[in-house]
């Protein structure tokens, strides 16, 4: 079956835990671009939606959904979004599309993340994915001695500017075998938005698609 494919099986398998009524938050990528286009022929009606980036809003008002300011919404039942990396404690790498910091804000504020990958997403220890960290832009050489100081190879991501005007730096070569450690020391970093490692609040459910079919990983 194609990566394609097990993308559309895990935003189906997603999308029966979304109620008609619902004001769902939604991320970005591939994975989520799918759920967006599920969510087009499901006949489900949303009261509306809190979007991760520009291209989700675009994406969710192309179809009809009426996108929602989060500080007027409060806390959201539930959070779709894709990851680049996963590990069986449901830990996370996600940024590869620029979109974390939002993607994090989004995750803190929703009482269920529930994150869909296909299978070639789940490794046994994160940072294979260069790790990506949101900067603001002055801070970016400072940023970059810092985690070169914690063992990582910064590189910053050539020509991008997030949705909130800063820049990302991809780390690789970091030694991620304790996450939540490794998010604490580079939420310490002056300079740093996010980190895209979400480990203290990681996903509460995973589904995954793969040639097996569909497994969930859960608490
Ligand atoms: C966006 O910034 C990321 O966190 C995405 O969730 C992640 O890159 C997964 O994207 P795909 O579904 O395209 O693999």
């Amino acid at each position: 079956m194609s990566a394609e494919r097990l993308k559309i099986e895990a935003a189906r398998a997603a999308l029966k835990e979304v109620e008609d009524g619902m004001i769902l938050g939604v991320g970005t990528g591939s994975t989520v671009n799918a759920l967006i286009r599920e969510l087009e022929v499901s006949g489900l009606r949303l009261e509306g939606a809190v979007s991760s980036s520009r291209e989700t809003t675009d994406r969710l008002e192309a179809i009809g959904v009426k996108v929602l300011d989060p500080n007027h919404t409060g806390d959201l039942a539930l959070y779709v979004d894709g990851a680049d990396e996963v590990d069986a404690h449901r830990r996370l790498i996600k940024g590869g599309g620029g979109a974390l910091t939002r993607e994090k804000v989004i995750a803190a504020a929703s009482r269920r993340f529930l994150c869909i990958v296909d299978e070639s997403k789940c490794v046994d220890i994160l940072g294979e994915f260069p790790l990506p960290v949101e900067v603001i832009p002055m801070a970016r050489s400072l940023v970059s001695r810092k985690l070169t100081g914690l063992g990582g190879r910064p590189e910053l991501r050539d020509g991008v500017t997030t949705d909130n005007g800063n820049w990302i730096l991809d780390v690789r070569n970091l030694d991620l075998v304790d996450p939540l450690k490794m998010e604490t020391a580079i939420n310490q970093i002056p300079g740093v938005v996010t980190v895209g490692l979400f480990a203290q609040r990681r996903a509460d459910e995973v589904i995954v698609a793969g040639e097996g079919g569909i497994r969930r990983l859960t608490a």
